[in-house]
């Protein structure tokens, strides 16, 4: 058995032999629990060999680049570039409506723009970039295994399996995965070690292809920004209510189907949002969370009046099986 200080200082000596003295890592990091996690044990390894990326793909949370900038590079230190690549997403998302694809794209972009990134770094700092971090879970790990039968991919995670050895392949970067035999909780409780703040640290898994699965179909910009208004709005409903930490994972979807009703005594014909939250313990199966009635119609009242273009809500009272916890 090991404590997590313990597991610091031999992860830190792993990363400095690995990397030697001087190599430089690239990782991208989101704003979530993982890569920060992640990030800041590369910066006390290694300092400012490690640069941390985060892309932009137009389909990040409210304000998210802003936050990530404040926390990573402010008060963590970590240096960081942050790349607005969203109109190249959103402009090959335009017309695509299978949800796989929308995935494969995204994942395939993603590298584009990082491969770019590295080779700009090479040709500032005349050094090779050599490595590339990924906060990898063991669940992850597993999860894109078994998710993967002989003949099916049940959906292809963004930071497992493909990205990676695409990578590796095409740029010849290595792989670091300082969390790859880690759970969840145990990266949260290595985060507290880390001194990153309790909101990071507690904050629900976002998924790497972001709200571009929780815009069902094609997405637009319009339709992300609709998705993104309902988000916050529910997420900080969450958040005032305390429910926050006992909820596993919570988000709003957009269904661009549409629905009839009045506003202000107007007939209107608007989209529709769908609230998801779930319990879990690992992520592998989930039961929709208990919300009161009335906690529920705060919440669609309030998205109905202040997102322009929706004009109903719905709760997604589906477990994981036979649902999964993203809507694509
Ligand atoms: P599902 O929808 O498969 O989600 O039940 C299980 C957990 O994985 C997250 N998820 C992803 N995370 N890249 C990620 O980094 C992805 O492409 C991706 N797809 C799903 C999901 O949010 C949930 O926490």
């Amino acid at each position: 058995t090991w404590t997590m200080s313990e597991f610091i200082g031999k992860e830190i000596t792993r990363i400095r032999n690995l990397v030697g003295p001087t190599g430089q890592v690239l990782g991208a990091v989101s704003g979530g629990v993982d890569s920060t996690v992640a990030a800041t044990l590369l910066k006390a390894a290694i300092g400012d060999r490690f640069k941390a990326v985060l892309i932009d793909n137009g389909c990040l949370r409210l304000n998210e680049a802003e936050k990530v900038q404040e926390t990573l590079s402010r008060v963590l230190g970590i240096n960081l570039t942050v790349i607005d690549a969203s109109e190249q997403f959103l402009a090959g998302l335009k017309g695509e409506h299978d949800p796989e694809k929308k995935r494969k794209f995204i994942g395939g972009k993603f590298i584009d723009v990082f491969e770019e990134e590295a080779r700009k770094i090479e040709a500032e700092s005349g050094g090779k970039v050599e490595w590339f971090l990924q906060g990898t879970l063991y669940p992850d790990v597993i999860e894109s295994i078994s998710f993967k039968g002989p003949s099916q991919t049940i959906k292809t995670h963004h930071n497992v399996g493909g990205i990676a050895e695409r990578l590796m392949a095409g740029h010849g970067l290595k792989l670091i995965e300082p969390l790859r035999e880690l759970f969840k909780d145990e990266v949260r409780e290595l985060g507290r070690q880390l001194n990153i703040a309790e909101e990071l640290v507690g904050r629900h898994p976002f998924p790497g292809p972001g709200l571009a699965i929780r815009v069902l179909g094609e997405v637009t910009k319009e339709k992300v920004e609709m998705a993104r208004k309902a988000d916050h709005i529910f997420i900080g409903m969450i958040r005032e209510a305390g429910l926050y930490d006992d909820i596993g994972q919570a988000y709003a979807a957009l269904d661009p189907s549409r629905a009839v009703g009045v506003m202000g005594d107007k007939r209107v014909y608007a989209n529709i949002i769908l609230l998801r939250a779930i319990s879990t313990k690992d992520f592998m199966t989930a039961t929709p969370y208990p919300f009161s009635y009335e906690f529920l119609s705060k919440v669609a009242t309030r998205i109905v009046n202040e997102v322009e273009g929706v004009c109903r809500v719905a709760y997604d009272f589906t477990s994981k099986p036979p649902g999964t916890i993203e809507m694509e």
